[in-house]
């Protein structure tokens, strides 16, 4: 089977995939939100640290264990030990991907709803009002429908006349539109106050709620990193051995990292542009300040459809991801076609979405709570996997098509990805559950 599986075209195509994967709703709607909840600037100190110092090696991680089994995350580490732990261990990875898009297609959803509701200004009246009609109910669940329809179109087509070819065309333009909004958005008034809030920690608070801020600013970090959940295992494992997984790894972190910053300076500079502070806090913070600040600013009506038609598609680039992760299961485990397998993922999609867009309850806890929970423990098992199963193996998969640089670092990153980083995610998953034991 392995000599007809599906592989990148080029390594730009595997990068941009990769990049679309990570910039998404992550950057745009769930940062603010868990930021506005603990404590702005702090938490961003928090989770650009876990980006640098566990999100670049935690990625090439995932990377070793995709391009060297050359399978899905069940398969990877089936195939990669003798243990029937590990394989069993690996199902937790689709059951992440389908909870991660249940309720991604549902943010999905508003934001196609948004999109063409800034063509009639539909929200324009009662931004508020606007958002509690439509978040959760009949509407939602329609909404959700057509995104998931567009997510599986695109997956069903394959991974280099589906995934590759659409985001080779999505990538460029997020970038030059949110450079384009971020150029407007700085010369509103409430940029300042917008920017502050978004980048000068409250170092009090920081010291004072650090071990409520660490178990968020992890799951967000590996969040938008895409981590967790075995979507880059499932990336890396289309990709061929000549290409240096510590240059593309890099590369993406630190791209995804600066749009993830830029579109900050989008949202924190509107947000504050009425005053309004940091919005309410919650899940719809984001669409009603944003949709008050375009209803209420020069030229806000263009602008509406240009950022709602930007997020839609950062949202899709990584909806695409999520729903590779059990297709490419199915794929290549039960040698079922690529077309029966989307289809089939979908219609559960169709169940466990609604689910999600009927519950304002079930959404917050899922995309809250038990999302932070189950990337931060995939990765820690992902990475006990590289260190402690593969081990030397892992360095000899890190070094192929590495560089000088890449060559020396393999070892230490072997120490850090098998000791350090696992006891950091483990303190950081207890730190969460202690006060739910009370
Ligand atoms: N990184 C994506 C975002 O920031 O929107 C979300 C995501 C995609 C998380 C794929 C996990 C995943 F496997
Ligand atoms: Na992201």
């Amino acid at each position: 089977m392995a000599d007809t599986r599906e592989s990148w075209q080029t390594r730009l195509g595997f990068i941009l995939a990769a990049v679309g994967s990570a910039v998404g709703l992550g950057n745009i709607w769930r940062f603010p939100w868990m930021a506005s909840e603990n404590g702005g600037a702090a938490f961003l100190v928090v989770y650009l640290g876990i980006v640098l110092l566990v999100g670049v090696p935690g990625l090439l991680g995932e990377f070793v264990i995709g391009r060297r089994s050359k399978r899905n995350p069940v398969g990877a580490l089936s195939s990669l030990s003798d243990s029937k732990g590990w394989s069993a261990f690996g199902h937790v990875f689709v059951v992440t991907a389908v909870l991660l898009l249940s309720f991604y297609s549902v943010v999905g959803g508003w934001i196609l709803r948004y999109f063409g509701a800034s063509f009639t200004g539909a929200y324009f009246g009662n931004p508020g009002a606007y958002f509690s009609s439509i978040n959760y109910g009949f509407e939602a669940v329609a909404f959700h429908v057509l995104f998931l329809f567009l997510t599986a179109a695109i997956v069903g087509f394959g991974v280099k006349g589906g995934i590759e070819r659409a985001t080779k065309v999505m990538m460029p333009a997020i970038v030059v539109l949110l450079v384009g909004l971020a150029a407007w958005g700085l010369t509103l008034d409430g940029a300042s106050a917008g920017l502050a809030f978004y980048l000068s920690p409250d170092l009090g608070y920081l010291q004072t709620h650090f071990l409520d801020i660490l178990p968020a600013a992890a799951g967000q970090a590996l969040f938008t990193l895409s981590l967790g959940a075995g979507t880059m295992v499932t990336y890396a494992s289309y990709l061929g051995e000549d290409r240096s997984l510590p240059v593309d790894g890099t590369f993406i972190a630190g791209l995804n990292t600066l749009v993830g910053v830029l579109a900050g300076f989008v949202v924190f500079p509107i947000l504050f542009a009425l005053g309004s502070g940091a919005g309410q806090p919650g899940a719809g913070a984001v669409f009603v300040s944003l949709a008050g600040a375009f209803a209420a600013l020069p030229y806000g009506q263009v602008v509406a459809v240009v950022f709602f038609g930007v997020v839609a598609l950062a949202a899709l680039s990584s909806s695409i991801s999520m729903l590779e992760i059990p297709v490419s299961f199915l794929v290549d485990e039960y040698g079922v076609s690529r077309r029966k397998a989307t289809v089939a993922f979908t219609g559960l999609f169709l169940v466990t979405g609604s689910v999600n867009a009927l519950s304002a309850q079930v959404f917050g806890f899922v995309a809250g709570t038990l999302v932070n929970l189950l990337l931060t423990g995939g990765l820690a098992g992902f990475l006990l996997f590289t260190g402690w199963v593969l081990g030397t193996d892992a360095v000899a998969e890190l070094r192929s098509g590495a560089g000088d640089l890449g060559q020396r670092l393999a070892t230490p990153w072997l120490y850090a990805v098998g000791v350090v980083l696992p006891l950091f995610l483990v303190f950081t998953l207890l730190s969460s559950l202690l006060p739910l034991l009370g």
